[in-house]
């Protein structure tokens, strides 16, 4: 999938005098706003950024800064003077296998990673032109240029459209380079070329900044919560693996000689697996199997300290810092006590924050009871930073 980011509009109405995606909101541009649910989402996608042609080295410093490591994901060129044209210079920039397209304007900063993920299924489950939309609140009517109304609207058959829309790539580059006149949005262009548009529900969070009055209301957004969600999130990871004697143990990303591994892909570091799991489920941005394919060979033989580093550079990348992580052991052995504070001194250092480790039996109860295996489970406490 590809996700078209377009942030090249001057903001005229904003009257800030910087291109608008470049205003700050409470500490964070507009763009860098626009971008960490982009990056957030669960399956990954090449995102292309288009920015103001002036300041194309600055908005791609941003932009590497909120993709941390997956930079390799994103691409930024420079806009055109119409939205439609910023629009198309981030078409030609579409990786050849992209198939499903979202085209998003930056100044909706607030829009979640989960309305990204709804229009992108739809979009590719029907093939058609996919737009999400709310009801209208006000009467609509249509007023001349001298203010005189001609006609109201009847609202039940009005809706407001916003970003993220969603089209089939090949058919809305088709739309593209056949249009020859200026459309107010990429669906009304796709539309005129033939094509069916459905809408799916929008969200309130998804709200356009466009006014003065639109950016004190960001401003509040931002600190209220950092959006729709309270800034301190906690989340819990639980992971098992069997026992296999013909293997070394690597637990906690330390070996430990003399102890039966564990089996599994990777390494089967279940204390690794378990923190990486914890972090993930507490910045809401999926779990390790969603985020590390069991068919990658890159992970075929790795290490805990592997996953973790990546963990917490994908946390990072969305804007989360960490507070700390427990992580309770369950099993016969090995032993934990000798190795604890090594092993606590160790992982802190990986994951950036403090982690204590601790350690149950099961009273001879259960797989871990009867030494099958080990299983762990951890806690993490992460905040989005301002
Ligand atoms: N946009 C763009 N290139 C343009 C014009 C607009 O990439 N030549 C982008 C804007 O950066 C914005 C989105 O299209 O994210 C929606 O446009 P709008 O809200 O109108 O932004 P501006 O054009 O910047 O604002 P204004 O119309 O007030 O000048
Ligand atoms: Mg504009």
């Amino acid at each position: 999938m590809g996700v078209i980011i377009v942030a090249a509009g001057s903001g005229s109405r904003l009257g800030r005098g910087t291109p608008k995606a470049l205003v700050p909101v409470v500490g964070a541009s507009i763009l860098e706003r626009a971008l960490r649910p982009v990056f957030g989402m669960r399956a990954p996608a090449q995102v292309v950024v288009v920015a103001p042609a002036d300041q194309l080295a600055e908005a791609r410093m941003l932009c590497e800064s909120v993709a941390g490591v997956a930079s390799d994901h994103l691409t930024v060129v420079a806009g055109g003077s119409t939205r439609q044209q910023s629009v198309a210079a981030g078409l030609a920039a579409l990786d050849e296998s992209v198939r499903t397209v979202l085209v998003h304007d930056a100044a909706r900063a607030f829009t979640p990673s989960i309305q990204f993920e709804l229009v992108a299924a739809a979009a590719e489950e029907t093939g058609a032109g996919i737009i999400p939309a709310l009801a209208v609140s006000d009467t609509i009517k249509q007023a001349d240029a001298t203010g005189a109304v001609v006609r109201t609207l009847d609202r039940s058959e009005l809706v407001a459209v916003q970003t993220p829309q969603g089209f089939p790539r090949d058919k809305l580059v088709a739309a593209y380079s056949a249009a020859t006149e200026e459309y107010t949005d990429d669906a009304a262009l796709f539309a005129a070329a033939g094509h069916p548009v459905s809408i799916i529900a929008g969200d309130v969070l998804a709200f356009k900044i466009t006014t003065p009055w639109d950016l004190r209301r960001a401003e509040a957004l931002a600190r209220e919560s950092g959006g729709s969600t309270m800034a301190v999130r906690t989340g819990v990871g639980i992971d098992v693996h069997a026992f296999d004697a013909g293997s070394p143990l690597w637990l906690g990303a330390l070996h430990w000689p003399g102890e039966p591994g564990l089996s599994g892909h990777s390494d089967g570091d279940v204390l690794s697996h378990a923190i990486c799991d914890s972090l993930l489920s507490a910045a809401g941005l999926g779990d390790i199997g969603s985020r590390f394919g069991t068919d990658d060979d890159r992970y075929a033989g790795a290490h805990g300290d592997v996953f973790l580093r990546e963990t917490v550079a994908i946390l990072a990348g969305a804007g989360f810092e960490i507070g700390n992580v427990a992580v309770q052991v369950v099993a016969r052995r090995p032993k934990l006590a000798a190795r604890r504070s090594e092993l606590e001194a160790h992982l802190g250092v990986l994951v950036g924050a403090p982690v204590s480790v601790s350690a149950t039996t099961t009273d001879e109860l259960g797989f871990t009871g009867r030494g099958d295996g080990i299983a762990v489970i951890a806690t993490a406490l992460v905040q989005r930073s301002r």
